[in-house]
């Protein structure tokens, strides 16, 4: 839980009352979003990171794992562009991480906020993924998490 203007942020699964807002961060973080129905399709992946304010919430966050061949993908992660750099990001990646599994993910490699983020988890640069981004083409770093 992080105190955003002493407002206390809760990380907690995704529930379908959550999607638009999810979705917004969405299409404001990313040039290439994905679609709304994927969130709710996706549910039981997400994460959000959300404020509850006597009794109205709000959506900042979101992180999304998946489990492929034993290790942990991580789909995608945004904060609202509004509420970075104030730690909602490291408290979403936080609630995630563990040292028994092996977590694993695509980032852009013009994503260098990101890469920092990730490097700060002990994620390593272990391969390119090349024309990885339909919209653009670019490469994708592979970055991966091995703690034991
Ligand atoms: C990447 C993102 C989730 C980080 O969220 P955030 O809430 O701002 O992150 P935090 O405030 O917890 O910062 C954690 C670390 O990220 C890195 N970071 C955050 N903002 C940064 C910036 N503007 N420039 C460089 N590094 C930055 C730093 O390493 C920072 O650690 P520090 O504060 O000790 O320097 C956010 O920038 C975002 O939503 N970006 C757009 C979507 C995106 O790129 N998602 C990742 C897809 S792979």
């Amino acid at each position: 839980m992080v105190c955003y203007n002493l407002v206390m942020i809760f990380i907690e699964r995704l529930e379908v009352k959550d999607v638009p807002a999810l979705y917004e961060i969405e299409k404001l973080s990313f040039a290439a979003p994905k679609a709304e129905s994927v969130f709710s399709e996706d549910q039981h992946k997400y994460f959000v990171g959300k404020e509850k304010e006597r009794g109205v919430e709000k959506v900042f966050g979101y992180i999304g794992i998946e489990k492929i061949a034993g290790e942990t993908h991580i789909i995608n992660m945004a904060v609202h562009p509004n509420y970075r750099e104030q730690g909602i990001g490291t408290k979403l990646i936080e609630a995630v991480l563990n040292d028994q599994d092996v977590f694993f993910l695509e980032v852009r490699v013009s994503n260098t906020t990101a890469q920092n983020l990730y490097k700060k988890f002990s994620f390593d640069i272990v391969g390119t993924r090349k024309k990885y981004y339909q919209d653009n083409g670019e490469d994708a770093y592979v970055m991966r998490r091995e703690t034991k």
